[in-house]
């Protein structure tokens, strides 16, 4: 059995990070999904989740590609979770191209994959409050 697996912080999950995870789980059989802790996120990447890590954890094992989902705690540990979780395969969008070649020394085959053009978390969230703060001006 082949087994995948990526990163990520997945909030306000929207059809980009779904073309991900499908395509994901097509290099191989069995996808884990390394799930960015709150705390991680909010300490590693300044990044506040509108959905806590339960929430996103449920909506990922929700979706037909996704075997398993742990949580990513820090930077180093994908260098283990190989070893751990027996990874064949790591997979990142291509905003990450080149920064995880060096987890081939681990044995793992390294992909980049294209990002889905024009969505992602950050956008949603700066649409939704463009969108708020016009409506307020139509009504007063
Ligand atoms: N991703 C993608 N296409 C998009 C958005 C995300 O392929 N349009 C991929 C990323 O490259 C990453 C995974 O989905 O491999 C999780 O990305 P994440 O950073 O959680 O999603 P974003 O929507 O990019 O979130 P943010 O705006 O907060 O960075």
């Amino acid at each position: 059995m082949k087994r995948v697996i990526t990163y990520g912080t997945f909030d306000l999950l929207h059809y980009g990070h779904i073309n991900l995870l499908r395509r994901a789980k097509a290099q191989g059989d069995y996808l884990i999904v390394a799930l960015s802790t709150d705390e991680f996120n909010w300490k590693e990447k300044q990044k506040r989740c509108y959905f806590s890590y339960e929430e996103r954890k449920m909506l990922l094992e929700s979706i037909r590609y996704v075997d398993l989902v742990i949580p990513e705690s820090k930077w180093e540990q994908k260098r283990t979770d190989i070893h751990e979780y027996h990874v064949d395969t790591f997979v990142m969008g291509d905003d990450w191209e080149g920064k995880f070649d060096f987890l081939e020394e681990e044995g793992a085959e390294v992909i980049y994959l294209p990002r889905t053009p024009e969505i992602s978390s950050t956008q949603i969230k700066s649409d939704l409050k463009n969108k708020t703060a016009s409506a307020r001006k139509d009504i007063s």
